[in-house]
């Protein structure tokens, strides 16, 4: 599957003929991948498979997407595994290019195609009636689970409304959709429900509105109804706030988490941002370079953090009681997700580097039940855990 990148002696750069066989070899790997998804009437017992804990809603294990793209395959995500328990908010932190929205991508079977394709691992779905493994669903399959039993919350809510078309006929369209034997007046009646829902003061007035008419932080309500119109048991929200102002955020953060208990669903939230992690979240997983460095719950990863490069990520965050003269920033840089090492990815910027961390990547280890860390130092700190 690895497609290694060939340089020119030397120069740093790859010819236009070593450009070409790669991307014939990729289109040969694709072209297979591709058809595996796009077979119709395929037997369910080939995507449908058991959770290992009935508690969750959704498990990654092993997941590795990545993108054969022509200058070599860009592993995004390589080997995440991480739960997300029924009816809680689990946040994924790390920095801009980490694999966070190619994780929940994968999830929703959105990543670019065909470039982008899950390689290994299981995504573990626990749907209505049965479980799906989303890396094994067919398209087909996939267009009735998405929207109506995983939904998702954008970055930038003007991209994702259709300038044209009212408010109300675009969150109309969902209901229409997924539901094609309910009556145009509970479709309506539906939407003007959600849309008071996620707190819009005047819902008739907007049905009919055009999405310009709105503010920023309107339009993200208007997508959460959307998202939410099916009763979903997921949502994900990519970085939800990171386009509004600060006061806006908040309220989006309320509603999020007001609404969270009201329907019953679980969130995975996506997320630069470790205060919306703490504010937001039961569980937290911190990924580096497409692999998860260090999860736990929220209290334990925030009281005691222990990979080098969380603690990294809570000293770079401006604190309200602390005077600091300058912002703390981790050296160095990420490494090229085209050419990974075969050491601790973390190492090269890593300030607490030990002998071992020159061998072959850390291994996990548990310092509680939930409390996971792939970093050497703690070797012989683990605790024994019933797994
Ligand atoms: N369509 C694509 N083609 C090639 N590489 C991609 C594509 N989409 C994302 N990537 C790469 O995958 C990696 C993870 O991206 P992403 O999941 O979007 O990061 P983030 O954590 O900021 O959400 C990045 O190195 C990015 O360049
Ligand atoms: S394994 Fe070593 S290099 Fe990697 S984060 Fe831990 S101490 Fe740093
Ligand atoms: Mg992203």
């Amino acid at each position: 599957m690895k497609v290694s990148i060939f340089k020119k002696k030397n120069s740093g750069y790859i010819s236009a003929k070593e450009s070409s066989k790669i991307s014939r070899e990729n289109r040969r790997t694709t072209d297979q991948m591709e058809k595996r998804l796009n077979r119709k009437n395929v037997d369910p017992s080939e995507y449908t498979t058991k959770m290992r804990d009935e508690n969750n809603v959704v498990e990654f294990d092993n997941l590795h997407t990545y993108f054969f793209t022509d200058i070599g395959t860009v592993k995004a995500v390589d080997g995440v595994s991480f739960d997300i328990p029924k009816g809680k908010t689990v946040g994924v932190v790390g920095e801009s290019g980490c694999g966070k929205s190619v994780t929940s991508l994968s999830l929703m079977q959105l990543v670019q195609r065909p470039q982008g394709q899950i390689v290994e691992g299981e995504i573990r779905f626990n749907g209505e009636n049965q479980v799906y493994d989303i890396a094994k669903t067919p398209i087909q399959t996939m267009q009735s689970i998405r929207g109506n039993q995983i939904s998702m919350i954008f970055q930038e809510p003007m991209t994702s409304l259709n300038p044209v078309f009212r408010i109300g006929n675009q969150v109309d369209e969902v209901s229409e959709y997924h539901h094609p034997e309910m009556s145009k007046e509970e479709v309506k009646k539906r939407t003007i429900e959600m849309l008071e829902l996620v707190g819009i003061a005047n819902p008739e007035g907007v049905y009919n509105m055009y999405p310009h008419e709105l503010s920023g932080g309107m339009r993200q309500r208007v997508m959460i109804a959307i998202a939410l119109t099916l009763s979903p048991k997921l949502i994900i929200a990519d970085e939800p706030t990171t386009a509004l102002d600060v006061t806006i955020q908040a309220q989006i953060l309320d509603l999020l988490r007001n609404l969270k208990d009201h329907i019953n669903s679980s969130i995975l939230l996506i997320t630069h941002d470790l205060g919306v992690i703490a504010e937001m979240a039961d569980y937290v997983v911190v990924m580096y370079s497409g692999r998860v460095v260090e999860k736990g719950t929220v209290h334990e990863v925030f009281k005691n953090p222990s990979h080098p490069y969380t603690i990294g990520l809570l000293n770079s965050k401006p604190m309200v009681n602390k005077q600091v003269e300058r912002l703390y920033s981790i050296p160095g840089r990420v490494p090229n997700p085209i050419d990974m090492p075969n050491y601790c990815y973390f190492r090269d910027r890593c300030e607490m580097c030990l002998k071992k961390c020159n061998g072959e990547y850390p291994p996990e280890y548990h310092l509680s039940d939930s409390h996971i860390v792939s970093c050497y130092r703690y070797e012989n700190k683990e605790v024994k855990t019933d797994e």
